[in-house]
């Protein structure tokens, strides 16, 4: 017959030995089990006296509480074991080199934000900047858009949260602004930068980017003002015959005001410049308005000048063939490895401007 004590002296011999959490589990069904062999212990009862039974009763079940206890505790120190010799198994090695060549590429905004300062930069112009956030003086007033003016409208205004006053840019002419209030004529500047409106399709995103151009001194006039931005796509484009149109316009700013758009055609998720199949609005000009002049502190009978807004992205668009211009801030790794440039690419008039072609 097999006693507390030889059963005991069994199981605790076994798990001493037991490694794995398998046989730790086999060990509890075949002591603890219905059919176990603690449980089975019990059997013997029958043949014992009443005082027995109750001695023998508490061995038994003295026996089952510390097996069970026992095999937690082993089930812990091997559980941990495994975790252990897993974490080993699977260290990395942090200070090995990355495989292959990890590579960062310029997005092509900011690629083609390059390219257009590189030309206006050899065609005179200095840079200027001025703040996202915008007062309504300098974005607005200024501009000699009176308040409620419907034109007010067309800029699908984002305001600041709680502050009247303050919006988020809807274009780069209030640097305009800035700039005729610091210096004194003659002034020749792009500004490029940010700016914001509520507007999502394929040639629209609530954040863009536009480059502003200034020129105010005596005797700078409309045909001026055209042969720049035409040799500015030429050069831009490299291409010698660049269809362009320029059509009359409105913007409260400017006086005459015109749009120039460039000839292109959208065919099989192909985009491309192209003469006689369609045209895309590349930027706003005109002759710098009289009151914007005035509001600036300069006198209109003495200085004049031209303006000009263009969308970044929208020349990035037509320049390297994407056709939609929300991907360009989605942020997906894939679409920059493919329309990205390599660090190195950077444009000059001196080594060109298709240089940094796409990859
Ligand atoms: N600020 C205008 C816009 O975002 C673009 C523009 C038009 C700028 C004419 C100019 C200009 O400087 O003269 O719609």
């Amino acid at each position: 017959m097999t006693t507390v004590e030889s059963l005991s002296d069994k199981l605790f011999k076994e798990l001493d030995k037991a490694s794995s959490l398998k046989q730790l589990e086999e060990m509890r069904v075949a002591a603890l089990g219905k059919k176990g062999a603690i449980t089975d212990l019990l059997k013997n009862m029958a043949s014992l006296s009443l005082e027995e039974k109750k001695t023998y009763g508490q061995q038994v079940n003295a026996l089952k509480e510390n097996f069970a206890t026992a095999l937690e505790e082993k089930k812990k120190a091997l559980e941990a074991k495994e975790l252990e010799a897993k974490l080993q198994s699977e260290r990395v090695d942090v200070s090995l080199p990355t495989v292959g060549k990890p590579e960062g590429k310029i997005h092509p905004v900011y690629q083609v934000l390059e390219e257009m300062l590189a030309i206006f930069n050899q065609m005179g112009f200095k840079l200027a900047e001025g703040p996202d956030i915008e007062d309504d003086f300098h974005c607005f007033e200024a501009l000699n858009f009176p308040k409620n003016h419907p034109a007010r409208q067309m800029q699908a205004t984002f305001f600041m949260d709680g502050e009247e006053d303050l919006v988020l840019r809807t274009h780069t002419s209030p640097v305009q602004i800035r700039t005729m209030e610091n210096i004194k004529p003659p002034i020749k500047i792009v500004a490029p930068g940010r700016t914001y409106r509520c507007d999502y399709d394929m040639t629209h995103s609530p954040m863009f980017h536009q480059i502003e151009g200034l020129i105010i001194d005596k005797t700078t006039n409309m045909g001026h003002l055209k042969g720049c931005l035409v040799e500015f796509a030429k050069a831009f484009f490299n291409v010698e015959d660049i269809p362009v149109r320029f059509r009359p316009s409105f913007f409260p700013f400017t006086e005459p005001s015109a749009e120039m758009d460039i000839g292109c055609s959208r065919e099989n998720g192909e985009f491309k410049i192209e003469a006689g199949k369609g045209w895309m609005e590349v930027l706003g000009c005109g002759m710098v308005h009289p009151n914007v002049l005035k509001n600036c502190g300069l006198d209109p009978d003495e200085y004049q000048g031209f303006a000009f807004g263009c969308g970044i992205d929208r020349f990035a668009m037509l320049k390297y063939g994407i056709p939609d211009l929300r991907t360009f801030f989605e942020a997906d790794v894939r679409w920059i490895q493919n329309y990205g440039f390599g660090a190195l690419d950077v444009p000059n008039m001196i080594r060109g401007f298709a240089a940094g072609v796409q990859k």
